[in-house]
């Protein structure tokens, strides 16, 4: 398994906290059935469900033309971490990614650059590809501050490790998740391009309200590898129209 850049354009799909098991299979099974009906496609799809879901989603049929993610692991391999996930549980479950470093846990779990670095290196450890996110807030933009934020956050996070058949870097303004804002063509265009001058041949998504109607575009920016995709992959229709624009 590796993220080395390709032709093929990253689509992943961040579920969060949403779905109980009925929700999953049948999200599962017609995104499958989907793909299956198309003779060829030019996207990679990684799927990262909440982790009461993984091992269930994967063992079903047809889940291999997908790939999986957890949102989420502990730095350490194992121990006494009430309520973590190890990298290896992640692995074992038949995931071969892993988001780190999302701002809705450096925000809510207050991870630091530091600690995503950590979690990044258990990640490569166990084998999982890390998806690294970073992005600054509405504030940090507001205040011309935007790429000194998102290089700090990249120097900090990405492990001494990191190749491109390894990690993955998600550029995600935090003012434009789950908000219906999405970054202009412009911002996309100029983060990506100063994230490029950063991490070399790592692939760079892009995330924050990504959908049907603006994927295309997005996609087809210089330097945009894939899209990291919160609330429109919850919806089959929505989240193939955003693979298929790839
Ligand atoms: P959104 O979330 O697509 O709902 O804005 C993106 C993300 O948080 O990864």
């Amino acid at each position: 398994m590796s993220a080395t850049k390709s032709a093929q354009k990253l689509i992943v799909g961040n579920w969060k906290m949403n779905g109980l098991l009925a929700d999953g299979e049948a999200r599962t099974e017609e995104l499958v059935e989907a793909i299956k009906a198309r003779k060829s496609f030019l996207f990679d799809m990684v799927l990262c469900p909440p982790a009461t879901l993984i091992g269930v989603l994967t063992s079903l049929g047809g889940s291999s033309l997908v790939k999986w993610g957890g949102q989420d692991c502990h730095a350490k391999e194992s121990g006494a971490f009430t309520g973590d996930i190890s990298a290896a549980m992640l692995q074992d479950l038949g995931c071969t990614y892993v988001i780190l470093g999302h701002s809705e846990r450096r925000q809510n779990h207050k991870e630091s650059s530091a600690t995503v670095q950590e979690k990044a290196k258990a990640a490569h450890a166990a084998g999982l590809i890390a998806i690294i996110c970073v992005g600054e807030t509405d504030a940090e933009r507001t205040a011309g501050k935007a790429n000194d934020i998102v290089s700090e956050q990249l120097a900090a996070s990405i492990p001494a490790g990191a190749t491109a058949a390894n990690t993955v870097v998600a550029y995600e303004p935090v003012w434009a998740i789950g908000t219906g804002k999405t970054a202009s063509a412009d911002d996309i265009l100029n983060m990506h391009q100063h994230i490029r001058g950063k991490v070399g041949d790592l692939a760079i998504l892009y995330g924050g309200s990504v959908k049907g109607s603006n994927a295309a575009e997005i996609l087809k920016t210089p330097n945009v590898d894939g899209v990291l995709v919160g609330g429109a992959s919850l919806k089959v229709e929505e989240f193939l129209t955003i693979a298929t624009a790839a």
